[in-house]
């Protein structure tokens, strides 16, 4: 009998059932502590468990802003060690990341390269290696790679994440996401989508799907032609820009839409956010303040900002 969304997930991811009664017997990870800074929700409480099946004592925090209260409390139901709570303070979240890597960890699982940039501010003997899950954290880490000096695989590499979860599945949840946290339609809104890379195909095409009108916005010329010739508008930036309803990023760069950009945008735009919260768009660096902003030179309503993550 399936009694929580927990286990009802925990039901549902099969290859992990399958890995953790094949880890019952192999016991690959026992006598070795891996410390973890992924999302913590429902998938990952499976994945987490399924490492403890294999002998692994976890050590285990949050990502920034993305903590699941339920995760958290099914995991430490389990007697898995969790650090924290679900926190937006950057230096709070630091102070968790240190408590995992005292546990010098002979195992890291990151998401973001949080982890594993810390451990270089605090380094210890032992650390064998671990993953990195995301574009983000590629990108954080390859220039710390002759630092870091260990093997560190990196799961956004693989092809099917690449198609498997950037492109249909950040799409679909992106879409999800809108729809829940606006209690907008999407029919014949017109929505900008930054970045055209596996996660910006998916969000574009589930936005289709849902019958907004889409235009994708690309710094690289032959991914702008590859959005046109998957029946994309790309018109130039600006136009896309001003023109929106909606814009999500989603390209892992920073500074991708900044304040200059404030009075080309329409009254009521929804910004939206689909990549690593921490390392990407301008949004929320450029753009701080209160989630409604009133755009000074109109009268209307005001448009708001709208943090889409899984
Ligand atoms: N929300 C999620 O669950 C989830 C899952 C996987 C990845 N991500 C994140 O999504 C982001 C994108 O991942 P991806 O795999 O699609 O990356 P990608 O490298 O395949 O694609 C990024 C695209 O953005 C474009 N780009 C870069 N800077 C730009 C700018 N300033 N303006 C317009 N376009 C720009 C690039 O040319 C590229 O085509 C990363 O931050 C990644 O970590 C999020």
């Amino acid at each position: 009998m399936v009694s929580t969304r927990i286990d009802w997930v925990r039901e549902h991811c099969r290859l992990l059932r399958a890995i953790s009664a094949e880890f019952g017997r192999t016991r690959p990870f026992d006598g070795l502590t891996i410390g973890t800074g992924i999302h913590l929700e429902a998938k990952t409480v499976a994945l987490l468990l399924t490492l403890r099946d294999g002998g692994a004592r976890l050590v285990s925090t949050g990502n920034l802003n993305t903590t699941q209260p339920d995760a958290v409390e099914a995991l430490r139901a389990q007697g898995v060690t969790v650090i924290g709570a679900p926190t937006k303070d950057s230096a709070v979240h630091v102070a968790y990341l240190d408590e995992v890597l005292a546990a010098e960890p002979d195992l890291i699982l990151d998401n973001g390269g949080d982890l594993f940039a810390r451990y270089l501010d605090r380094p210890y003997d032992g650390l064998l290696g671990g993953t990195e899950e995301t574009t983000s954290g590629r990108m954080r880490l390859e220039p710390l790679r002759d630092q870091l000096s260990r093997p560190i695989l990196v799961i956004n590499d693989s092809p099917i994440k690449q198609f498997a979860e950037n492109e249909h599945a950040v799409g679909q949840s992106a879409l999800e996401s809108y729809l829940r946290m606006t209690n907008r339609v999407t029919n014949g809104e017109q929505v900008t989508v930054f970045g055209y890379g596996a996660c910006g195909r998916g969000v574009a095409a589930n936005f289709r799907g849902a019958r907004a009108r889409v235009s994708v916005v690309d710094v690289d010329p032959v991914t702008r032609l590859r959005a046109h010739l998957d029946g994309f508008g790309t018109p130039p930036r600006d136009t896309a820009v001003a023109s929106a309803d909606l814009i999500v990023t989603v390209t892992g760069a920073r500074d991708v839409l900044t304040a200059a950009d404030l009075p080309l945008l329409r009254d009521g735009v929804i910004l939206a956010n689909a990549a690593a919260a921490r390392r990407d768009p301008g949004q929320r660096r450029a753009l701080p303040g209160p989630d409604r902003r009133r755009r000074p030179d109109r009268g209307g309503r005001g448009g708001r900002h709208a943090g889409v993550r899984r």
